[in-house]
């Protein structure tokens, strides 16, 4: 009997026999296996050899957290566990019993001073935390995370960090609450923006970047913040796509698909962690012990904190699952949140719980170090200040060059009829549409905050496209509609621009209000008239170049079926015209890749490539199978796709072994992939894997491995992949990671339809 076929009876042992009817059980049980009496079990666990835990303590800095713990009153250690976010409110605190941290106040002036009053005048002079939601871009903003995502370029992510934390960190503010790594399949939630996509494994790769530019090697650098990984956990399972609602996860999907990017965070070092407003399998993820303690500070051994989401703690008592507030604060010291956001139960009944035996001295000494842990860590005690000088208030040249290039790296190109694009310098554009000369919604949710109301307006797209064409007089511009009206009276003078030009930009798209936290939609069409305005310039009979402002995904059929060309922009960031009018006209050709699927109606979410086969796939010739009778099966466009101005193949995969060990194994695969067209331009060489049998049902494709290949025309290029038994195991639903052994089908292709196949053996 081949190994293939020993898993396979193992899968079936898991049938237990007998839970099978009809047609299907006499499918499954006709093969050899249906006859054996005793199972063979094949399922052997063997831990996951990637990296888990936070890297090893610093000996001085435990030294000084435990001198300093001794010295502290119960008072001053429930203090410490509490975040503020106003100034007011940091005052009073200092005043009477110091506050840990104080959260969204900017100015370096007002953050040293507000510092001063804890480091000169309170009794023990512990310093202050300060962070904020850099989410992507402290003075200067960068493309949103969504798009950042798109690139398939963990350099993208970097980029974004290492600028935004020496921008912060120079302005006094020494802790972002970001990366967000909330994977997710609901393109109705807002949040999607923020995220990576659908994709664990993507998600987990662009996460490391962030944590790693935002921290470097040492935190405490003057151009460094604190991370934090957000939001733990299954935020992105939200019912419907609406804020803050439940999530029911089983114990596999949350370990193979929510928790993979807070596991490498935590490899990676991030300093903190956000817990989640959702509920995790009934319990709230602020209370969950489980999520908090098991999993987070035993099995991935994190030794930073936990900071609770705004009013998370005092949210437990609407959950159901508090009575009081001092249930509530109960509830999340013995979870293992460790600092309270907002709202102030730990310090208002901590005294009190531990009188009553209802937490222990050693949970509150244990959050406390974890927040002293991280201030020594930031160098806080030696250098509480920052220098008012240095204060960055302005974007610079490099900034910006950076937010450009980062801007056009995270575009993907969704269709190109009759080439239109690259655009020819010399044509006449008629660039119309409400996010035409739109400045702020160029920058998505969550921005400006650094800077405040004086944040730089991002570049629109008629001024980028005047710059880079052959003449500015050569572009007209009509603004056809707003973003989210019914009024249709500029459709006349659209359609009269597009008439005059030779080609039409069309700028559609969400506000940045549309996306980001409490923005769920639940019709995710083109908002208002908007899909009206491009029917009504189609009929001037010039091509069409729509160029998409979202911070989701959208149900673009009309769009697909009207528009020459489409390019998804997201939200771009500060250099947004510029960055959109460098891929219109060619100076860069478009590489991006969707991090998540467009479904083709709202009715068909949740839609994702990573699902699991169901035992009735989708047949287009076969009604009870899984599919909709009134729509075609998979997205509109999936995950990983993107076209680009040039042509690439990409060779048949090669392994180095036809064999992985299951015991810490591995091998490589590589392709060849050749840029064939005329012009320069970057594919995305993807790698899934599927376990066709497996002792629970696993995902059709699993992304395990990308490289983003810059190639000249004509250039070839070889790209080889390392898998290991982490890119084959997976974890079962008593949170056991299984190699199993058997046969695995490994795809290559440029999207996640990728059918270059070749197989290997687990032994
Ligand atoms: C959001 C977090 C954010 C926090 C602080 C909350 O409403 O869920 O993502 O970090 O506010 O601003």
């Amino acid at each position: 009997m081949t190994d293939h076929q020993l898993s396979r009876r193992s899968a079936l042992a898991g049938l237990g026999g007998t839970a099978v009817i009809g047609a299907l059980s006499t499918s499954l049980l006709t093969g050899p296996e249906a006859s054996a009496a005793t199972p063979v079990q094949t399922t052997v666990p063997v831990p996951a050899t990637d990296p888990a835990g936070s890297p090893p303590l610093n000996k001085k800095v435990e030294q000084r957290v435990g001198a300093l713990l001794k010295r502290m009153t119960l008072a001053e250690k429930l203090g410490q566990l509490q975040l503020v976010n106003t100034p007011d409110l940091a005052r009073k605190a200092l005043a009477t019993t110091p506050c840990g941290g104080v959260f969204s106040v900017i100015g370096a002036a007002q953050l040293n001073a507000l510092q001063k009053q804890a480091v000169q005048h309170t009794r023990l002079g512990i310093p202050l935390i300060f962070g904020l939601d850099v989410i992507h871009g402290y003075t200067t903003n960068f493309p949103i995370p969504l798009g950042q995502a798109s690139s398939f370029d963990p350099a993208v992510a970097e980029t974004d960090a290492i600028v935004s934390a020496a921008e912060a960190r120079r302005s006094g503010i020494n802790w972002t609450y970001s990366p967000m790594m909330d994977v997710t399949h609901e393109p109705r939630w807002g949040r999607i923006a923020e995220g990576d996509g659908e994709d664990p494994y993507l998600a987990s790769q662009m996460a490391v970047a962030k944590v790693r530019g935002y921290q470097g090697s040492d935190y405490s650098a003057p151009d460094k913040v604190a991370a934090c990984a957000k939001h733990y956990v299954a935020y992105g399972g939200t019912e419907g796509g609406r804020d803050y609602n439940t999530v029911d996860v089983s114990i596999q999907e949350l370990h193979n698909h929510y928790l993979p990017p807070f596991k490498a965070s935590v490899a990676a070092g991030v300093a903190t962690l956000m817990a989640s407003f959702n509920t995790v399998a009934g319990v709230p993820a602020h209370a969950n012990s489980y999520t908090l303690r098991n999993v987070l500070k035993d099995a991935f051994d994190f030794n930073g904190f936990v900071v609770s989401d705004y009013t998370g703690i005092q949210e437990l008592i609407m959950h159901g699952v508090a009575g009081d507030g001092a249930d509530a604060a109960a509830a999340g010291i013995t979870a293992g949140v460790d600092m309270e956001m907002v709202s102030t139960n730990y310090v208002d009944f901590g005294k009190e719980l531990l009188a009553r035996g209802r937490i222990s001295q050693s949970e509150i000494d244990d959050a406390v170090r974890r927040i002293l842990r991280v201030k020594y860590s930031l160098g806080l005690f030696e250098h509480p200040y920052v220098d008012e000088a240095g204060e960055v208030t302005a974007v610079s040249a490099a900034a910006r060059a950076k937010a450009r290039s980062t801007g056009s790296r995270s575009m993907v190109l969704l269709k190109n009829d009759q080439a239109v694009l690259p655009l020819q310098k010399t044509a006449k554009v008629a660039v119309i549409g409400p996010l035409a000369v739109a400045t702020y919604d160029l920058n998505g949710t969550w921005s400006g905050l650094g800077t405040g109301a004086g944040t730089t307006p991002p570049v629109t797209v008629l001024d980028g496209i005047r710059a880079a064409a052959g003449s500015p007089a050569s572009v007209t511009y009509a603004r056809g509609c707003d973003i989210e009206s019914a009024d249709t009276s500029g459709f006349a003078a659209a359609t009269a621009a597009a008439a005059a030009a030779d080609v039409v930009v069309l700028a559609l798209g969400e506000s940045a209000a549309m996306s980001g936290e409490a923005s769920a939609r639940s019709n995710i069409d083109l908002p208002g008239v908007q899909q009206q305005l491009l029917a009504s310039v189609v009929v001037a009979g010039k091509p069409v170049v729509v160029v998409l402002f979202n911070g989701r995904p959208l149900t673009l059929q009309s769009t697909h079926d009207t528009a020459t060309a489409i390019l998804e922009a997201w939200a771009p960031g500060v250099e947004a015209g510029n960055a959109v009018a460098d891929v219109l006209f060619g100076k860069v050709n478009p590489g991006g890749k969707l991090p998540v699927s467009f479904p083709r109606a709202v009715g068909q979410i949740p839609i994702y490539y990573n699902h699991q086969n169901t035992g009735r796939p989708a047949d287009p010739n076969n009604k009870y199978t899984s599919k909709y009778l009134d729509l075609a099966t998979g997205p509109l466009y999936g995950f990983g796709f993107g076209l680009s101005y040039t042509s690439f193949t990409i060779s048949a995969p090669k392994l180095s072994s036809p064999r992985m060990n299951r015991h810490g194994g591995h091998l490589t695969v590589s392709v060849d992939v050749v840029n064939t067209g005329a012009v320069a331009g970057d594919e995305v060489v993807q790698l899934y894997v599927h376990d066709p049998v497996a002792s629970i049902a696993q995902p059709v494709r699993r992304l395990r491995g990308f490289r983003r290949v810059g190639l000249q025309a004509g250039q070839s290029k070889r790209v080889t992949f390392t898998l290991t038994t982490d890119d084959v195991g997976f974890y079962d639903n008593r949170a056991r990671f299984l190699v199993e052994t058997g046969l695995v089908e490994v795809y290559v292709g440029n999207s996640s339809a990728a059918d270059q196949k070749v197989t290997f053996t687990v032994v």
